[in-house]
């Protein structure tokens, strides 16, 4: 079932609020707003409200019984992926970064925020459909470059069916096979980054795909391979 509103301040802080009031938040229900006036990016920074792009939220449960929580963000971004990739003819022009950013042409295309409640992990996501923000420290684009903007709803319903069928995916076969789909829809191995881990250093190096728990492998330039679990991730020819 997908809510749809007008406008609100921020379909992930809606949904939060819901689950701390006790509120039961089934899979596969969302929340996807027109206008967002607080939209949330990560690492505290705000998402552009743009009328007409995807802004929507749901929830997910944390069973027992599935791969660990941290992997999610894996599985939202391939079910992005899959959802844009079937709309977008150029070959080639989609990428994820890690977490689970989407470029297309190497701009921020999509992102996504995962807060947890207790055993409820919130998934707020963001696509560019017509519009992209000017932004000074990153490239960004909208799908609207390529063609005719996709309908927003339609866009809702097929990316609330990818991520049905995503999790099914996760919680039944695992996360080996979600790693090595997330590795094929990324950007090529040796792809120069550039990370900033919280609180250290920037490190520079290269792409070296990700570990069995699904983080991020660097290959920094004395030939060590670096584990990130957690950071900002640039190309390294973007700017900022
Ligand atoms: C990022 O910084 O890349 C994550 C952006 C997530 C934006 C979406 S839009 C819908 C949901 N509500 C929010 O306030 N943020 C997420």
């Amino acid at each position: 079932m997908i809510e749809y509103l007008a406008e609100t301040g921020s379909t992930n802080a809606d949904l939060l609020e819901r689950v701390r009031q006790g509120e039961r938040v089934s899979e596969g229900n969302w929340l996807v707003a027109e206008r967002q006036l607080a939209g949330k990016g990560r690492q505290g920074r705000t998402w552009f409200d743009g009328a007409g792009n995807f802004m929507g939220s749901t929830v997910v449960e944390v069973r027992a019984s599935d791969p660990p929580p941290a992997s999610l963000a894996l599985v939202v971004g391939l079910a992005v992926y899959e959802t844009v990739v079937a709309i977008v003819s150029e070959p080639g022009a989609l990428a994820l970064k890690w977490p689970n950013d989407l470029l297309l042409r190497g701009a921020k295309l999509a992102g996504i925020l995962l807060e947890r409640e207790g055993d409820a992990i919130v998934v707020g996501i963001g696509v560019n459909l017509g519009k992209a923000p000017d932004l000074p420290d990153r490239e960004t684009i909208a799908l609207s470059a390529l063609g005719p903007a996709p309908d927003r709803n339609q866009f809702a319903n097929s990316l609330a069916r990818q991520l049905d069928t995503e999790l099914e995916r996760w919680r039944t076969f695992g996360l080996p096979p979600m790693i090595r789909r997330w590795e094929l829809a990324a950007h090529a191995l040796g792809t120069e980054l550039r990370v900033q881990p919280p609180g250290e250093d920037v490190l520079l190096g290269a792409f070296a795909g990700l570990d069995d728990s699904g983080a991020l492998q660097l290959r920094l330039p004395d030939g060590e391979v670096k584990v990130i679990h957690a950071g900002d991730v640039m190309l390294a020819r973007e700017e900022g």
